[in-house]
């Protein structure tokens, strides 16, 4: 039985479902696919991921496949109560998430995906992974293989597999180009915005804005503020990425540096404290500190709360102001993922790329048990292809292909000079 805040709300979340829908065809194609072909018939599912609009989808289209799905939250604060609703009331998916809930009934919930005896498993952050191998390693065996969702997941798989702890195959869906490429540079540029805007009423416009990492998710961030017209500093700790911050035209230095220059601070880099305890009493009065990583941990916010002379939660609807040094330091939604905790997370026109592409790896899989080691691999090719094609196609775009002269071009080495 779901384990949701309010069955009432299931009106308001179908239609938050339905609306997303609309901007997802190349998720709704891959539906139409399994609908007919059963890929996943009586095969139970255990998905652990922001439970939003765009992932109700998702888990309509492996329900479709035949698959028996069950969903509980990847992060505390990320849930969409109304759609956690209405995906239980409307489309028989159970499942166990509420917005806010606290780390037992995170856990909870997470016991109750792997009681659910999943034959695949879906991660967003790889907590269902890890909790899995620490605690239920009799059941790993029993599982075909997973999907990562998450750049902060990817490493701590990466991780396992170094240290020969990783006991069952899982796909990089994080990794795939038809994922990092758009959702983390466009949907997190965009979410994380939106999610510190509608926290703080903000104007972005001549403020200076610091991006913590600049990776594909800090890029998209870093673009989108200068587009609004802030000055962008970046902080890094990889030469190369540095490098191309530098040449993409945004000021790079150390973080104690940028510390006493931000007005809104971001971290994008699934490492913690990156924004550290004497970070904090360099800042400006008045500065926005959020986070745009998997987990609440890039702002060492213990080390605020204890350094803080005075702390007031919710200044404003997930804002907390720490009083330091007799300057006010603002952190929006408990240093979690802002553009889930504050906004709606990326939009679906986004989300239908990854989630078609997750919903793939997942045929796969399934397509490939038996045949699939104890280890991390990237998705598929000819999956990628699928979906930018199908993306394209839906947009209205086309695009040239191969003469056979050109393919035998790039084929011989003979040609020079
Ligand atoms: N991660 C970021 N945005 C998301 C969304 N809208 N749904 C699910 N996971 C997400």
């Amino acid at each position: 039985m779901s384990d949701v805040k309010d069955v009432t709300l299931a009106a308001e979340g179908k239609k938050r479902i339905e609306w997303a829908e609309r901007d997802m065809p190349v998720l709704r194609s891959v539906r139409e696919e399994f609908a007919r072909t059963q890929i996943f018939k009586d095969m139970n599912f255990s998905a652990c991921l922001h439970v939003t609009a765009e992932t109700a989808n998702l888990m309509r289209t492996l329900k479709a496949g035949g698959a028996n799905v069950l969903l509980v939250a990847s992060n505390p604060l990320s849930t969409q109560d109304d759609v956690a609703a209405s995906l239980s009331v409307d489309y028989g998916i159970e499942v166990h998430a509420i917005r806010g809930e606290d780390k037992d009934t995170f856990f909870k919930h997470i016991e109750a995906a792997l009681a659910h005896k999943p034959v695949i498993t879906m991660d967003d952050g790889a907590d269902l992974i890890t909790t899995l191998h620490q605690k239920y390693p009799d059941q790993v065996k029993e599982i075909m293989g997973s999907m990562e969702e998450t750049t902060t997941g990817v490493i701590r798989l990466r991780a396992m597999e170094k240290d020969g702890a990783l006991k069952l195959p899982v796909v990089a869906v994080n990794d795939a180009k038809t994922k990092n490429l758009f959702d983390n540079r466009y949907g997190t540029g965009q979410s994380t915005l939106d999610g510190i805007i509608r926290a703080t009423d903000s104007l972005i416009a001549g403020k200076v804005v610091v991006v913590g990492g600049y990776g594909w998710c800090g890029k998209g961030f870093a673009m989108r503020a200068r587009g609004m017209g802030a000055h962008v500093i970046v902080t890094e700790i990889d030469s190369i990425k540095a490098l191309e911050a530098v040449m993409d035209g945004f000021e790079v230095m150390p973080m104690e540096a940028a510390a006493k220059k931000g007005d809104i601070f971001c971290t994008l880099t699934g490492d913690i404290n990156v924004i550290d305890k004497d970070d904090f009493p360099l800042m400006k009065d008045g500065a926005i500190l959020c986070n745009s990583g998997h987990f609440d941990v890039e702002i060492n916010l213990k080390a605020l709360e204890a350094m803080a002379e005075k702390v007031t939660k919710n200044v404003r609807k997930n804002v907390d102001e720490f009083l330091v040094k007799g300057k006010r330091i603002y952190v929006i939604g408990e240093g979690r993922l802002v553009n889930l905790a504050a906004a709606e997370g990326h939009p679906a026109s986004v989300m239908d790329m990854s989630f078609a592409t997750q919903a793939l790896a997942s045929s796969w899989v399934v397509e490939n048990r038996g045949k699939l080691s104890a280890r991390v691999y990237d998705i598929d090719e000819a999956i990628e292809k699928r979906v930018a094609d199908f993306k394209l196609n839906s947009m209205g775009v086309s695009i040239d292909t191969l003469t056979e002269e050109q393919k035998h071009y790039l084929d011989s080495w003979q040609h020079g000079t």
